[in-house]
């Protein structure tokens, strides 16, 4: 596990006890992914880019699971609702393309390569509307005062949590917030 985001700035705080504080993890998980998608655009082979479209799924669902369950709810009426709204509808885009994904039919899908396109197009404009400087929600969250490494410490324990059970249990398909539709 990353410890500290590759793109460090002033606003992520590595605490001194090593852990991140709720910034710095999502960020960095942030990070993670970006890489995972230049490393499918760069593979070749059938098997590999199955195995890196499955650990983008993988890495995406924790994510996008831990930010609903702890940290958007943390930013609820102290970051702009529509902001938030968006977020998690967003969230319900990209996991209708993760469970498309993982569908498991890979290279015989001849969309495959086109939907992990679109999924990174599509994460890479949400994590723009999280990390925005000033109007973002994580700067409008900072500037609220959460308690952040409070929430750090929450998203790392559910995000091993989650991490382990999914190692035996397999990427589960994703689950929609706000859309009552089935995938
Ligand atoms: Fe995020
Ligand atoms: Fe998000």
């Amino acid at each position: 596990m990353r410890w500290v985001s590759t793109t460090h700035t002033q606003e992520d705080h590595v605490a001194e006890t090593g852990k991140q504080d709720a910034i710095a993890l999502l960020k960095a998980d942030h990070r993670t992914v970006e890489d995972l998608f230049e490393q499918f655009e760069k593979a070749s082979g059938e098997g590999r880019k199955q195995k890196i479209a499955e650990q983008i799924c993988l890495e995406l669902e924790v994510h996008a699971m831990i930010e609903e369950e702890i940290f958007y709810p943390a930013c609820e009426g102290k970051v702009e609702e529509d902001l938030i709204k968006e977020a998690y509808v967003e969230h319900d885009g990209a996991k209708v393309l993760i469970a498309q994904i993982l569908e498991g039919k890979g290279q015989n899908d001849e969309f495959f390569d086109a939907k992990v396109k679109v999924l990174q197009e599509q994460i890479e404009h949400h994590v723009e509307e999280e990390e925005k400087r000033m109007e973002g929600m994580f700067s409008q969250a900072r500037q609220a005062g959460l308690d952040m490494d409070g929430l750090g410490e929450q998203l790392a324990a559910r995000k091993a949590e989650l991490i382990e059970t999914f190692k035996t249990t397999g990427i589960p398909k994703p689950t929609l917030t706000t859309m009552d539709v089935a995938i």
